[in-house]
């Protein structure tokens, strides 16, 4: 459901008379919290930089790099998956929980990055993956050496197959990386055996939240990290955990990939006792004197389902992944906003805007087109890069916290000439090789303009291979350019952090020529971002605070350009 102009204003109008009425939900206390205007940078842990020279990211080269990111401005970090895992899903099938992956590091080291965050002033949010674990997990394991029927399948989905001798799935259900949701299994004796629910791949078998031991190993799960000084959760697929007890077929033809955004309701997604799960969450996570965040990665079929993510006694927040898919166009970002706006509006909760992560393709790309998320990439073009500093300075500009994912400071660009051989991604050898999946936004990222890995490593190659070009956009080299894309989030986000206040709730949009998006915040403030094919005049009595490229003759915001404005003060005698 998309919310309307008028319906959007309503709502507004109605918080705004209403912020003073007590809430009837569990969570009556409003007051502001560090995540309601904060930067929150997500690394992708493998990535970002090795400091045991192994081609992998880890903890150590993270902390190497703290200083780095306290200076780019960002408030958090957003940490993905840390755990054991065999790695056949980036770190999102979890092996062990309780500890860290030898690749990355050790406790120890999880600790001191934890330590030294907070000594900067960065609060740390750790992925945590719910939804399912590693078929390479102890209960997995045990589940596969129990029988039928027995109280260890009950902790996953495992079904008798159809047909003769079972040998059909149970139902038609798709798993969203490709190929059937369900995996037969083999009994001990060798026979096929049971098939159990793979909502993402056959290494990741879907944990059963409606088993009471399930619920309670997660608590204890969340309290370790908790215990460690851990400040939040991003939680991973959070709207599959929700499953209804229905196996009926759901019509999907053999090449169908579940998409949550596009399929209608289906039993084994979002089903209302996801909610449930939530509460017994957030119960948790105020147990702690200062209260921890839990922001969802909720991907839902319209803004009704989303609300509830977001009612006072569930998440803080939900990440706004819809604003990664939306084609470049003034009227589509507008609604879109307004959109996810309402559904924060509802319970008073925020959004968290985010415009790229480790599962999209990079910005520049996708706005070297017209922004959409599949097809084949073109060249990265300038208008590319423009689309996408003035798209940052849109999100940036919104109430709530906002995301930024590695290597979009820099204005790194997908790579998509991976050699086949090195790809990683489950969503490539799912799909028969016809989709090159997600490494492409998963590069290392290049720090100096020399060595085998633009210094990711000290001596050694990267994992995933760079491009040549990234020597020209290493961090060593921007941070010497003062037009250079660094600089640029930079200085945004040094503004940002004097201009906003952390109580504005919404905002609304000016009158504007077509094309042009003029959102307002508060009285002062204004963004202009041109999606229109003309040149865009600043008025006199507004000045630029900063925009996406120079302006053309100071007043002047070009097409694909943004610019954030703010009212011209009197001089004073
Ligand atoms: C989330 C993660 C993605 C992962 C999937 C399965 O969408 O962001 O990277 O593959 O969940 O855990």
């Amino acid at each position: 459901m998309i919310v309307d102009e008028r319906e959007h204003s309503q709502i507004l109008e109605s918080i705004h008379l209403t912020s003073h009425v007590v809430s009837t939900d569990v969570d009556t206390d409003l007051s502001l919290r560090w995540w309601h205007n904060a930067v929150i940078y997500e690394v992708f842990l493998r990535s970002f930089s090795d400091a045991n020279n192994d081609g992998d990211g880890d903890i150590a080269g993270l902390i190497s790099r703290l200083a780095y990111l306290k200076e780019l401005g960002v408030d958090a970090l957003w940490i993905s998956p840390w755990y054991v895992s065999p790695m056949l899903d980036g770190g999102y099938d979890v092996s062990n929980y309780l500890d860290i992956d030898p690749r990355f590091g050790t406790l120890e080291d999880a600790q001191h990055l934890v330590d030294a965050c907070h000594e900067l002033g960065l609060q740390v949010v750790l992925d945590m993956v719910a939804n399912h674990c590693s078929s390479q997990h102890p209960w997995f394991k045990s589940a596969l050496a129990a029988l039928p029927g027995s109280k260890e399948r009950d902790w996953f989905y495992f079904k008798d197959g159809q047909g003769e001798g079972g040998n059909q799935p149970p139902n038609d259900w798709k798993s969203i990386f490709g190929g059937p949701a369900w995996t037969r299994t083999q009994n001990l004796d060798g026979t096929p055996g049971q098939w159990y629910f793979n909502l993402f791949d056959s290494g990741q078998p879907d944990l059963n939240w409606k088993n009471e031991e399930v619920l309670a190993h997660f608590d204890e799960i969340f309290r370790f990290w908790f215990d460690r000084g851990i400040d939040g959760f991003r939680l991973d697929a959070v709207s599959a955990i929700g499953k209804d007890d229905d196996y009926r077929d759901m019509g999907f033809a053999p090449d169908d990939l579940y998409r949550p955004d596009i399929w209608g309701p289906v039993p084994f997604y979002d089903a209302d006792g996801v909610h449930d799960v939530l509460r017994r969450w957030r119960r948790v996570a105020q147990e702690y004197p200062t209260e921890k965040f839990l922001v969802g990665e909720a991907v839902v079929r319209d803004v009704d389902r989303l609300a509830r993510y977001l009612r006072r006694d569930e998440l803080q927040s939900t990440l706004s992944f819809d604003l990664c898919k939306m084609v470049w166009n003034a009227d589509a970002f507008r609604q879109m906003i307004n959109t996810l706006q309402s559904a924060c509006l509802e319970h008073r909760s925020w959004m968290t805007w985010t415009l790229s992560s480790h599962d999209e393709k990079r910005t520049v790309s996708r706005y070297s087109q017209d922004g959409r998320a599949d097809g084949v990439l073109a060249n990265v073009t300038a208008s590319g890069h423009e689309r996408a500093r003035s798209g940052y300075l849109l999100a940036l500009a919104l109430p709530g916290s906002a995301c930024i994912y590695q290597g979009e400071e820099l204005g790194l660009w997908e790579v998509t000439d991976i050699p086949k051989d090195k790809l990683r991604d489950p969503i490539y050898f799912r799909t028969g090789r016809q989709e090159l999946g997600r490494d492409g936004c998963r590069v290392p990222l290049p720090w100096n303009e020399q060595g085998p890995s633009f210094g990711f490593s000290t001596s050694h190659d990267s994992w995933l291979p760079q491009p040549h070009g990234w020597a020209d956009v290493s961090v060593a080299t921007q941070l010497d350019d003062k037009t250079s894309t660094l600089q640029f989030f930079k200085s945004v986000l040094a503004l940002r952090s004097s201009i906003f206040s952390a109580d504005e709730w919404a905002v609304t949009w000016d009158p504007s020529p077509t094309g042009v998006l003029i959102l307002r915040r508060g009285p002062d403030f204004r963004c202009v971002v041109n999606f229109s094919g003309e040149p865009f005049r600043i008025g006199p009595d507004e000045d630029a605070l900063a925009s996406s490229s120079p302006l053309t003759g100071e007043r002047v915001i070009d097409v694909n350009n943004a610019a954030w404005l703010c009212a011209r003060r009197e001089p004073t005698n």
